[in-house]
């Protein structure tokens, strides 16, 4: 029997510093054997968002020792790795240089195989480490810098059916936060605060909501949380801005996906349709539920990676290093870091990477 492969993945594009070592497994799906990932919210929160160069410097400081935990936790050495894979995009160029040097080091020095990995494909994928899922599948990206539907039709093969125009969701989230007094990043807590409050207290906008197909825009709604937060009396008043603030993002994600699962069946007879929700968002529990039903409503099945893969991490880089690898995908030890990096090049432009403040 050929011998399964075995990835060494290494991420540092925005504020995580995380390696992890994936195996393939005979089933098709993946072995996490180890996964590593050390965040840095302390390190940012004075500042309400994730600063680039404070980011780079923890990254510089960090990587080594992540890299020898996860392999030491993974219980190999490194010559039992088949190949590397570093995300190389999109995302802060000063964070993503430090782990894909290190990526390109190892890879040089040990003779293995390296795979520049796109971190939004390492999202896209991520969901085949558990379970096995067919090509093609929906797939809505929710995180703290990218929210976007895409086709995934196959690895390296993508449409984009339609991205946020302005922020991203969790940015909307973090931005609501701040203004409410949280820290960041504030989303969870968003979520906690919501359930004490009314959330038909406040009406907000819906930008968008009727045009731009699948497309979404939060920044209308984020200056009608900044015009209303100026006149609340009481913490009551805040719980109630929380809950009306989740159930309109609720209602757009709603609505958008119905167009996105639309669009998505469009010329397409007799597949299984799948719906998968990853990044750091899809942690709110009203968010899946919401999903859910509508999904049921639609006949989709709707996948929820575990947290723990959702939201940033180095297996789903591993994984998607390893998918490539297997379709000959090689990189050389020249790949740039790139700030800006779409899955799908043939979409318009319309937001560039994502930084959160
Ligand atoms: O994917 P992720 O861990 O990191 C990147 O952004 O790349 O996502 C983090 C984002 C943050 O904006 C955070 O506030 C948001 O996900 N988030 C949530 C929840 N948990 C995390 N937003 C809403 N509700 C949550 N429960
Ligand atoms: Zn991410």
């Amino acid at each position: 029997m050929k011998e399964k492969l075995t990835f060494l993945g290494i991420e540092t594009s925005c504020d995580e510093t995380a390696a992890s070592v994936v195996r393939e497994k005979t089933d098709g799906t993946g072995d996490i054997l180890s996964n590593v990932v050390s965040g840095q919210i302390d390190e940012h929160k004075e500042f309400g968002g994730v600063v680039p160069e404070i980011a780079a410097r923890a990254h510089v400081e960090k990587i080594d020792f992540i890299i020898k935990k996860a392999i030491k936790e993974s219980n190999l050495s490194f010559d039992k790795i088949n190949g590397i894979a570093a995300t190389a995009g999109p995302g802060l160029i000063v964070c993503l240089t430090v782990g894909l040097n290190a990526g390109k080091a190892i890879a040089g020095s040990l003779k293995k195989p390296f795979v520049a990995v796109n971190h939004l494909e390492g999202h896209a994928l991520s969901p085949k480490i558990n379970k096995k899922i067919k090509f093609p599948y929906l797939l809505l990206l929710i995180s703290g810098g990218h929210t976007q539907f895409l086709e995934v039709k196959g690895v390296n093969d993508y449409k984009r059916l339609g991205t946020t125009i302005d922020d991203a969701l969790g940015e909307a989230f973090d931005k609501t936060a701040k203004l409410l007094g949280i820290e960041f990043p504030g989303g969870p807590k968003i979520e906690e605060w919501a359930k004490k409050g009314d959330k038909n207290y406040f009406e907000l906008p819906k930008p968008i909501l009727k045009k731009g197909g699948c497309n979404l825009s939060f920044a209308g709604l984020k200056t009608a949380v900044l015009r209303t937060s100026k006149k609340l009396k009481s913490q009551k008043e805040k719980y109630n801005l929380a809950a009306s603030f989740q159930k309109t993002i609720n209602e757009i994600l709603y609505e958008k996906t119905k167009i996105a699962m639309k669009e998505f069946l469009k010329d397409k007879e007799n597949i299984e349709k799948t719906f998968v929700i990853a990044g750091g968002v899809a942690a709110n529990l009203k968010i899946r539920e919401n999903l859910t039903k509508l999904s049921n409503e639609k006949k989709f099945t709707s996948i929820f990676p575990p947290v723990n893969l959702c939201s940033d991490n180095a297996a789903m880089i591993a994984w998607a290093g390893i998918e490539r690898y297997k379709m000959n995908l090689i990189d050389n030890l020249e790949f740039p870091s790139k700030a800006r990096w779409p899955l799908d090049s043939s979409a318009p432009f319309l937001k560039g990477p994502g930084l959160k403040i």
